[in-house]
């Protein structure tokens, strides 16, 4: 198969080419990707190896480039993981997430219904369900998003679904939980403490640090993805969750532990805005689709901070601008208005 993977500089996106190249000798793969402050071309220096691969620079709102590469390359199925991702950023400029997550994944769509690609896979996430205090969400459950981050995802879901059931296009959607795993940038919660932890930096708690979030290893997620692709059933969505459900006190005392760093590193600072308390998934639908997650919590958060550990020259350059810094500076000057 030809396959088109949007984002695949990112994090889960270059695990997936890798995946994809391995375990489909005959795929060719094209990467389409706008390398933001979140690609990274490093993350596919393995994929770069194999000559069925190919890389594009741009950006998925492009509809004439997008147009090119699906006729050009003759793609038959599109696995879109583009798009803008951290919440916190969300939070400080919400229009770069409407731009990308919802008009991206419309321009991909046009470009299936012109082109008749025979598949697009949309990789969407647990956040679009909203927070649950117990249990988990079900595919069918209705979406209550409530960050910028997460909103943007859901109209992007939406925009999916529309164009199944308005002009039968090949959709399938997938969302899973929190992906953890070598080469996440170091802005997510695990690669965030991780690094700081190493550097003696201080490790930036959100509130009561008791929020929860099911935590699933990047492999896992990709390999779930890959047997959507191939024996999902167009029109449906499928959850794909770990079980792992940890509050963050529990992730950051877990990572200190394996570090052998001590708990004075953590900095209680105020809450995120909105901060979503739970997320969990049922993952029934993909459990009868005969997939099941290799890595226990423990065995990942290992391999991860391993990972960190190992590849300073990968994460140091992301972090010596400071960035972060800055922008939970901006953010909290802003003052949130009192009308909730
Ligand atoms: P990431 O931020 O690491 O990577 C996003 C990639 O998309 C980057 O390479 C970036 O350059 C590219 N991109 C952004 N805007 C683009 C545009 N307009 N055109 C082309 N490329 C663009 O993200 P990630 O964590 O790997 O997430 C990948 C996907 O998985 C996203 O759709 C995200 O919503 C979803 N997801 C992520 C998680 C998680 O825990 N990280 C969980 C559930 C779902
Ligand atoms: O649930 C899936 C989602 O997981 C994905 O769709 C998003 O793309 C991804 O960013 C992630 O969103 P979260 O907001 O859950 O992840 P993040 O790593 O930003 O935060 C995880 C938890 O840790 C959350 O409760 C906020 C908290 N946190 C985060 C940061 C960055 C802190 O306490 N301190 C921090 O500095």
């Amino acid at each position: 198969m030809r396959v088109l993977v949007t984002g695949g500089a990112g994090f889960i996106g270059s695990h997936y080419v890798d995946v994809r190249l391995r375990r489909h000798p005959r795929d060719q793969v094209v990467v389409l990707d706008k390398l933001t402050y979140a690609g990274n071309p490093a993350n596919l220096a393995e994929a770069r190896k194999s000559p069925r691969f190919r890389f594009v620079k741009g950006d998925i709102c492009d509809a004439r480039l997008v147009d090119r590469i699906v006729r050009g390359h003759r793609i038959e199925a599109i696995v879109n993981f583009a798009a803008e991702t951290h919440v916190d950023r969300s939070i400080l400029t919400p229009e770069e997430f409407a731009k990308t997550d919802v008009l991206g994944t419309q321009t991909l769509l046009e470009a299936v219904r012109k082109f008749k690609v025979k598949r697009f896979l949309q990789i969407s996430t647990d956040e679009v369900y909203g927070s649950i205090e117990r249990g988990g969400f079900k595919e069918t459950d209705p979406l209550k998003p409530s960050s910028p981050y997460s909103a943007s995802k859901a109209g992007g879901d939406l925009q999916v679904l529309a164009y199944w059931h308005t002009y039968g296009l090949p959709v399938i959607i997938t969302r899973s939980s929190n992906n953890y795993g070598p080469r996440q940038y170091p802005e997510k919660l695990i690669p965030l403490f991780v690094t700081n932890a190493i550097e003696n930096q201080p490790l930036p708690l959100y509130g009561d640090g008791l929020n929860t979030r099911d935590w699933i290893y990047v492999e896992d997620n990709c390999l779930g993805v890959d047997h959507v692709l191939d024996h999902g059933r167009v029109g449906e969505i499928y959850n794909l969750g770990a079980g792992n459900t940890r509050t963050n006190r529990e992730i950051t005392f877990a990572i200190l532990k394996l570090l052998g760093k001590p708990a004075r590193l953590i900095q209680k600072v105020p809450d995120r805005w909105g901060h979503d308390r739970r997320y969990a998934l049922n993952t029934r639908k993909m459990q009868a689709l005969g997939w099941r997650t290799q890595w226990p919590f423990v065995r990942g958060l290992r391999a991860t901070v391993q990972w960190y550990q190992d590849h300073p020259e990968w994460w140091r350059p992301l972090k010596s601008g400071d960035y972060l810094k800055y922008y939970k500076k901006q953010y909290a000057g802003r003052g949130r208005q009192q009308g909730k």
